[in-house]
């Protein structure tokens, strides 16, 4: 698959997708907020500076760097999709939050900003969804001014990755299809695609980064109030499954549900569903 047919396949899944973070953000962010603040805490954001966020999604990790960099300070997020970038606004106006913006970039090569006007970059559960994850270390290299930070946040061994492992076990007892998590391969972008430190390391040390280093920890990923509620967030969120589900009839759709649902259930019987991941949180200095 070409380049060009590769980035377009994944710009059309994210923003599918997007429907869903939006409707859904609670559920992502709040869950986010322990390894949000670790990444700011690791990217020593502090008042006053200017913070760059590749793959923002709706905004996370945006709220803890606004508070990090306070009234004086600025924070830009960006997004290939217009519809996240949308949403994000939407929710810093809701907040009134007024020094943070958010953009929509062509691609990870390309960030539309000022070489050396950031004083810290981060990047969130995206580097493993980009076709170029080296070229956008390499972007954010260049938008940071000398010492600054990054830090990224990628998901770790694929086995401990429950969120969506859960699903694709489930849907698999009724839909023949191929592995959704696959072997992680840092060649085809995806879930597991970095879950190698040392492939991710090696990509900040090519990009120019120094000190380079990666914390493994468990984290929450996604949470939900209920097993319903958690299959309803997916079904809408996740990437992959979206077109899938849409391609069944809705009879095996609601059976599919109604397993994934009975499923959660045996493993959250106190009702609230919190899934957490295996997280490599990688840090290296301009
Ligand atoms: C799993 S979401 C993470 C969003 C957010 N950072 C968070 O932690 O909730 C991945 C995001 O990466 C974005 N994305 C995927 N490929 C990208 C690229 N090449 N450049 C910038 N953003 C990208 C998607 O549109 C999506 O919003």
């Amino acid at each position: 698959m070409s380049v060009t047919t590769l980035r377009a396949d994944k710009h059309e899944e994210w923003r599918l997708s997007a429907v869903g973070w939006v409707r859904h953000r609670a559920n992502f962010a709040d869950a986010a907020v322990p390894s949000a603040r670790r990444m700011v805490e690791l990217a020593q954001a502090g008042p006053g500076q200017r913070a760059l966020d590749l793959a923002c999604g709706v905004g996370v990790p945006a709220h803890q760097l606004a508070e990090a960099v306070g009234p004086t300070g600025y924070v830009l997020g960006l997004d290939i999709v217009a519809e996240m970038v949308d949403g994000a606004r939407a929710w810093a106006a809701a907040r009134g939050l007024t020094t943070v913006d958010f953009k929509t970039i062509p691609d990870e090569c390309d960030l539309g900003v000022e070489p050396g006007s950031f004083d810290l970059g981060t990047c969130r559960a995206g580097l493993q969804y980009m076709v170029e994850p080296g070229a956008a270390l390499r972007s954010m290299h260049t938008a940071l001014r000398p010492g600054a930070r990054m830090v990224s946040m990628t998901v770790g061994s694929p086995q401990r990755c429950t969120s969506l492992r859960i699903l694709e076990e489930v849907v698999a007892r009724h839909i023949q299809m191929p592995a959704l998590i696959p072997e992680p391969d840092k060649g085809v972008p995806g879930t597991v695609a970095l879950s190698d430190p040392a492939d991710l390391e090696a990509l900040y040390r090519e990009a120019g980064f120094t000190d380079v280093r990666t914390e493994v920890a468990d984290h929450p990923i996604v949470g939900a109030a209920s097993a319903e509620e958690y299959w309803d967030v997916c079904e809408r969120s996740a990437g992959p499954f979206i077109l899938l589900l849409r391609s069944v009839d809705d009879r095996l759709r609601a059976a599919i549900r109604a397993d994934a649902i009975a499923t959660l259930q045996t493993q959250f019987p106190a009702g609230p569903v919190v899934m957490t991941g295996e997280t490599l949180i990688t840090t290296g200095t301009r």
